[in-house]
């Protein structure tokens, strides 16, 4: 709590349309950094301070007074890092949409700044704004992926670039998916109704998520879309390994888990379908979940061949990645693969609370995918970019020579080898 009232808008510096007009310059990249930067870092919450935020004491007022601080530094420190990208990527069509989406919303944000925290009308349009804000910025992962595709359609990639983009996206999307969730805690606990479905979430948090449920609810999800395009689909044989009594339950938002193993699923529905094409039996696809005193594990073993070893990283690129470009506001059937970003962002997700996912392939067998989540809600804080000296650098790697040799293709021929020239 501490923490959060330091955050309150800075009333040293000045009338609060000072510090506006200051945030604003500096998101827009036109004012030195130095200063800024350690008044400015963003604020990760932990699991509990999520909760208290919304228990039976939650106080909007609070809340309210943490968000209009908050989410201007979460989106003034991205939007630095968003002047960053190349040129030739920031001035895409795409790119400079999301940037205006982002200094639309940080305006909007910051009309806030010098409004009255006791005046419930303040509160109410606090939240309305918000509601507008989440709605602008909802299709920001395909259009930016549009950008990226503009991009590397218009100039030749190199590892360096493809590095520095990797950077960005995955702290540009971990950023969004942070803001996102500090917009949904608030709009959903204080928009003054109940939640009917789910009457024990706090916000979209969950404090007895049980995995096996949400494992079976993902799994039926992708089955159902795998059964309209291939007519058939693999099982589920599901198993939870816990020293305490099953089910295993954790402090977690269900939808971030959903998402993560919804795409585990497609991909390994995918894979099974398509190398078993010739056989009438198809193999289970199998979950193993397991409760640590440290770690929730939850592992998604296909036997659908498997992917080269070599592969494995670009699977979690998004300049890698081989679809086509996606298509915007289209209301098309949700495809089973889509543009190769499922992968990228469903590790996001998993590491947004300090988790992890990697994929374990044996090229030829199958693949196992393991998703890391903390077991303790105390180990549960958001993972946040912060912009800074060594993000700055990030920016600014150049292409050099590699300091490992490049194998030949051909192997040198020894035979007739009388020593260099
Ligand atoms: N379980 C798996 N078995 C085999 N290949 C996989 C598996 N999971 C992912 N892949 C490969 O990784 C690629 C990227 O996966 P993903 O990020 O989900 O994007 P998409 O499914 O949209 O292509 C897939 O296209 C597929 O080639
Ligand atoms: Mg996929």
């Amino acid at each position: 709590s501490g923490r959060a009232s330091s955050l309150e808008a800075p009333k040293h510096t000045g009338p609060a349309h000072c510090s506006t007009h200051w945030l604003l310059s500096e998101a827009r990249g036109q004012i030195p950094s130095s200063y800024w930067l350690k008044r400015f870092s963003p604020s990760p919450l932990s699991m509990k301070q999520f909760l208290d935020f919304g228990s039976i004491n939650a106080c909007e007022k609070t809340s309210f007074v943490f968000l209009r601080q908050e989410l201007p530094v979460r989106l003034s420190n991205i939007m630095k890092e968003i002047n960053l990208l190349p040129d030739r990527l920031l001035t895409t069509p795409s790119v400079q949409m999301v940037q205006s989406w982002y200094i639309q919303s940080l305006m909007e944000i910051l009309e806030f700044l010098d409004r009255n925290p006791d005046d419930h009308k303040v509160l109410g349009q606090f939240v309305d704004t918000l509601v507008t804000i989440r709605n602008r910025h909802n299709d920001v992962v395909p259009t930016m992926a549009q950008g990226i595709i503009e991009y590397k359609e218009a100039f030749p990639q190199d590892p360096v670039t493809n590095q520095n983009i990797q950077y960005f996206l995955d702290r540009f999307y971990t950023s969004r998916i942070s803001i996102r969730m500090l917009i949904n805690q608030h709009t959903l606990i204080f928009d003054g109704t109940a939640n009917p479905v789910h009457p024990n979430t706090i916000g979209s948090i969950d404090p007895h998520c049980h995995v096996g449920d949400v494992v079976q609810d993902a799994f039926h999800s992708a089955k159902m879309l795998c059964d309209q395009y291939y007519l058939r689909s693999p099982d589920l044989v599901l198993r939870e390994m816990s020293k305490k009594n099953p089910p295993v339950s954790i402090v977690y938002v269900p939808s971030h888990l959903y998402h993560m193993l919804f795409e585990l699923f497609k991909n390994a529905m995918r894979a099974t379908i398509e190398t078993h094409e010739s056989s009438d039996h198809l193999p289970p696809v199998h979950v193993l979940v397991s409760l640590g005193d440290e770690d929730v594990s939850i592992k998604v073993c296909d036997t659908g061949g498997g992917v080269p070893f070599r592969r494995i990283e670009n699977l979690f690129s998004y300049m890698y990645s081989t679809a086509p470009a996606p298509q915007l506001g289209e209301h098309t059937r949700p495809p089973l693969a889509g543009f190769g970003y499922g992968l990228p962002i469903s590790r996001l997700y998993a590491k947004y609370f300090q988790g992890d996912l990697q994929l374990y392939s044996m090229e030829g067998h199958g693949t196992d995918a393991v998703i890391y989540l903390k077991a303790l809600s105390t180990d549960s804080i958001e993972r946040l970019p912060v912009y800074n000296k060594t993000a700055l650098k990030n920016y600014q790697l150049r292409q050099e020579a590699d300091d490992w040799c490049v194998p030949s293709k051909e192997p040198l021929d020894l035979s007739n080898y009388k020593g260099p020239k």
